[in-house]
């Protein structure tokens, strides 16, 4: 089984190659905490595996909350892995997840990270389409090397580009975003909107809800995925005042169409 939580479907297209190429099932992790669906049986030679982004050099909380949480129920020594997905680096972001998992009884045999196109509009700009091509092309070889690290079944491997500083801003960075960039106030939406009801349904957190046709914000804070502002297909929501001016990004696998319509 491999989970998932994935905004903008960078994590999602890697979750799924993985799934793919190692013969596992998948399950979105947003929808497991929707449903409160926290049990799992491992079958015989099942492996647990976990795909997730980085948020400020750490996992995201709705991830490790999962895990902590998760009820897994199994015989012998299942092998888990744990892959993240970040624009540039992603700090000491295992180290955090494997003690998650530890606190559930769990040892985390191998983990990597994938660098793949940024999505964090509320404070950059979208990578160009050169950077993200380059990114697409590197993280499909990463993934290959991935899959055969696992498939092996090595243990007490990890291949993480921290980045500098990684403990700095793991440690210090981290908590700050936590307390105050995850709050949905600054959020808004302008007539671009076209009622289309995708933010709502994509929602991570499931804070977004239609009145007369136009999303509100229904919670003080939220997983801060960045879905609704880069999937609107009208442009629609932004961010504080920065956003207008910038792109959005969305990996190709989450691309919708006009009227909002999912394809995946
Ligand atoms: C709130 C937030 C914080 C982020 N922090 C980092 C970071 O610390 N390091 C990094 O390299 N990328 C960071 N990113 C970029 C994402 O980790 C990256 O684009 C990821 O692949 C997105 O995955 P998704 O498409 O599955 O949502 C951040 C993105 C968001 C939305
Ligand atoms: S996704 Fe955009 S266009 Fe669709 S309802 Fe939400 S804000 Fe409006
Ligand atoms: S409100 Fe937007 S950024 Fe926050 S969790 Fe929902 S989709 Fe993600």
């Amino acid at each position: 089984m491999i989970y998932y939580f994935s905004g903008t479907g960078n994590s999602y297209a890697a979750a799924k190659k993985l799934a793919a190429g190692l013969g596992e099932d998948l399950m979105d992790i947003a929808v497991a905490v929707q449903e409160g669906n926290y049990e799992h049986t491992l079958t015989a030679g099942e492996r647990l595996g976990f795909v997730f982004p980085v948020y400020a050099w750490a996992p995201p909380k709705a991830v490790t909350e999962f895990v902590k949480n998760l009820e897994l129920y199994y015989s012998g020594d299942p092998y888990i892995f744990a892959v993240c997905t970040c624009g540039s680096s992603a700090g000491r972001t295992m180290d955090l997840f494997e003690k998650a998992l530890e606190e559930n009884g769990l040892v985390l045999d191998s983990g990597f990270s994938l660098v793949m196109p940024d999505n964090c509009i509320t404070l950059f700009e979208v990578d160009s389409d050169e950077e993200v091509a380059e990114k697409f092309e590197t993280a499909e070889k990463t993934l290959n090397h991935i899959i055969r690290a696992i498939k092996l079944g090595w243990s007490d491997f990890f291949r993480v580009k921290r980045g500098k500083f990684s403990g700095v801003l793991t440690k210090v960075v981290n908590p700050l975003f936590a307390m105050g960039a995850m709050k949905t106030k600054p959020f808004y939406v302008t007539d671009d909107c076209i009622s289309c009801g995708l933010c709502e349904k994509i929602c991570t957190s499931g804070c977004i809800e239609l009145t007369a046709g136009r999303p509100v914000w229904t919670a003080d804070t939220c997983n801060m995925c960045l879905a609704c502002i880069n999937r609107c297909p009208a442009k629609a929501i932004q961010y504080g005042k920065k956003t207008a001016k910038r792109g959005r990004y969305v990996h190709p696998i989450y691309q919708t169409k006009e009227n909002g319509e999912m394809t995946e």
